[in-house]
């Protein structure tokens, strides 16, 4: 992280802001790396290697930032992984970083409103993603969680990594649990 860059806004209310994120991603050298919460594929390893055995399945990675997690799942051998983020210069900082791992995509997308066809994806992993449940954002929450949901696959699951806090949702019977 650059000496000149606040970690924490004034407002955690920035977070959920697109400019604020561009700003930051601006302010970076285009080959930096940063992983929230010093969560790194290191330390998740054994969440995947319980609920993710098998390398083959379709990940989407939920506010990818320029987080090293997906560069190091695919060198362990995840390389169907779909990266969004909505902030354009992440995702082309990032694309141009990870160029060599072919198969692993990098799209500019709003969480809340995701492109994809319904059932897509095998596994969806949020990772350090800031969702601060104060009542006000309380409904763009929903938003994300209603679309993991639709674009989830039948028998899919939701890999979510918060500070201290790891949930693990599957989706069963057209409900998520
Ligand atoms: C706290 S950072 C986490 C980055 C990375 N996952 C990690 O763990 O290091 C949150 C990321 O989510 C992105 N983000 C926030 N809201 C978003 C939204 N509505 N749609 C897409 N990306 C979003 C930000 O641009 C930022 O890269």
């Amino acid at each position: 992280m650059s000496k000149n860059l606040k970690t924490v806004p004034d407002n955690v209310i920035e977070y959920q802001n697109k400019e604020y994120w561009e700003e930051r991603y601006s302010k970076l050298e285009s080959h930096e790396t940063f992983d929230w919460f010093n969560k790194t594929y290191k330390e998740l390893k054994p969440l995947f290697d319980i609920y993710l055995p098998d390398k083959n399945v379709s990940i989407l990675m939920l506010g990818c930032g320029n987080s090293t997690l997906s560069e190091d799942m695919y060198d362990v051998g995840y390389h169907h992984i779909t990266n969004v983020d909505f902030s354009e210069t992440v995702i082309e900082n990032m694309r141009f970083r990870c160029k060599d791992r072919t198969e692993m995509s990098w799209i500019v997308m709003d969480v809340r409103d995701l492109t994809f066809q319904d059932e897509t994806f095998d596994a969806v992993i949020d990772k350090g993603d800031v969702w601060n449940p104060k009542p006000e954002i309380v409904e763009n929450v929903k938003k994300v969680v209603d679309e993991v949901v639709r674009v989830l696959k039948f028998d899919g699951k939701v890999l979510n990594h918060f500070s201290n806090l790891e949930i693990v949702l599957e989706h069963k019977n057209g409900k998520i649990r």
